[in-house]
């Protein structure tokens, strides 16, 4: 009943750098040729760190959507969409509220982390507590099956999982469940019949998630399914339940760590970023002054790339050629850091200019962005009105 379906999110932090493009961006871009993708820029998110500086989010958010847009998402193929103008999230986040353990959320790592790390930041909140509940409605919401996210972000896709089934056990009840989905085994045929209950016995008994896997495939394609039988054999699959809300995957691409240009993480506040649309005398500038092997004070001094801040660039932007040429001209002193780190200016400088192409339609016509926008939250709105109307019939909120 759901096909392959992509959801991200990003907090609006203004500009991207390079960081968030090798990190995040070159794979939504990817992801949009194969699956249906929604992307969307995670303003309630920034509230729950940031709250009293609310008025600089939506800056934020229109200087990010023009780097995504920069990047290379699409909008005919992606949904690119604002969180805060798809108010059913909200809806979602406080249904989903009464059925999540307080304790879950206390011991999502990610919370007493932040808390030891942003220390100039008041997190004594309940949206803070909360913001695991709220990226779940974010993904439930779209019944979205992968979500692409850094390590970091794993353990809210798990608290997703956790709720998603939390709620179909709850309110996946049907009175008759068992005979309705046993009478739309039969509306199969024979043969499809069949092969779907061995596929069902394989994942109840063996657990076996290809079996899984298949049977979803075998209903995809039947075509003259009844929109309520469809979704009584996804949940009967399963288990004795309906499946309102599907259990997401979380789709961790490796992507490369890109060190800022004094080592430490890539972060605009930290003042070590390599913008995704930088100058290019600017990109030349940062690469030349950033730091390098600290051993290697003086030309003739032999270095380590392991130690090296540059090195892990050269990782990014070189061939195999190159960085033998790295090691080598390092290690024995052969090369200077300034004819070292030459190839690489030249690698994002060459990447950047398709992406500051792109951009400049965007800069020249701010009122494009706009709508891209206003279409994807309009196509993400319709989405999410499916959903809650499930999910407030599932409930018994429907008062139809
Ligand atoms: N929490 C994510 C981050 O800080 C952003 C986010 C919010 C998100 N909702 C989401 C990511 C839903 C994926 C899916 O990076
Ligand atoms: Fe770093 Fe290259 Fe200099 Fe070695 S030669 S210290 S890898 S910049």
């Amino acid at each position: 009943m759901y096909a392959d379906r992509v959801l991200s999110g990003m907090r609006p932090t203004g500009r991207m750098h390079i960081g968030h493009y090798h990190g995040a961006l070159k794979n939504w871009v990817k992801l949009q040729e194969e699956y249906e993708c929604l992307y969307f820029a995670a303003d309630w998110h920034a509230l729950t760190t940031h709250f009293d500086a609310s008025e600089t989010i939506s800056a934020s958010v229109w200087e990010m959507i023009v780097d995504w847009l920069a990047a290379g998402i699409n909008p005919s193929r992606a949904t690119i969409f604002i969180q805060s103008r798809v108010p059913e999230h909200a809806e979602l986040a406080l249904l989903l509220g009464m059925i999540t353990p307080v304790g879950w959320l206390e011991r999502v790592p990610t919370y007493k982390d932040q808390q030891q790390k942003l220390v100039d930041r008041d997190l004594s909140n309940f949206g803070f507590l909360g913001y695991p509940v709220m990226m779940s409605a974010d993904i439930l919401i779209y019944r979205a099956n992968m979500v692409p996210v850094g390590e970091d972000q794993v353990s809210h896709v798990e608290v997703t999982r956790e709720l998603a089934r939390r709620f179909n056990h709850i309110y996946g009840r049907e009175p008759g469940f068992e005979e309705n989905a046993k009478a739309a085994i039969r509306k199969l045929g024979s043969k499809k019949a069949r092969r779907y209950g061995e596929l069902r016995t394989a994942f109840q008994e063996q657990g076996d998630a290809a079996a899984l896997d298949a049977a979803h495939a075998l209903l995809n394609e039947t075509q003259n399914l009844s929109l309520g039988d469809r979704e009584r054999l996804f949940g009967y699959l399963e288990g004795a339940r309906r499946v309102i809300l599907p259990e997401p995957q979380p789709l961790l691409t490796e992507t490369p760590k890109v060190p800022g240009l004094d080592g430490q993480k890539m972060s605009k506040s930290y003042g070590n970023a390599i913008l995704m649309r930088e100058e290019p005398a600017e990109v030349t500038r940062k690469i030349r002054t950033m730091q390098t092997d600290p051993a290697r004070m003086r030309r003739s001094d032999k270095g380590d790339p392991e130690r090296c801040p540059v090195w892990p660039l050269h990782r990014i932007y070189s061939n195999a050629d190159t960085c033998d040429w790295v090691v080598k001209g390092c290690t024995t002193a052969g090369i200077g850091c300034l004819d070292c780190k030459q190839p690489v200016i030249d690698a994002i400088i060459a990447e950047q200019e398709p992406i500051r192409e792109r951009a400049q339609r965007y800069l020249d016509d701010p009122q494009l962005v706009r709508n891209i926008v206003a279409d994807g939250c309009e196509q993400a709105r319709k989405l999410a009105e499916e959903t809650m109307r499930d999910v407030r019939g599932a409930m018994g909120l429907d008062y139809s």
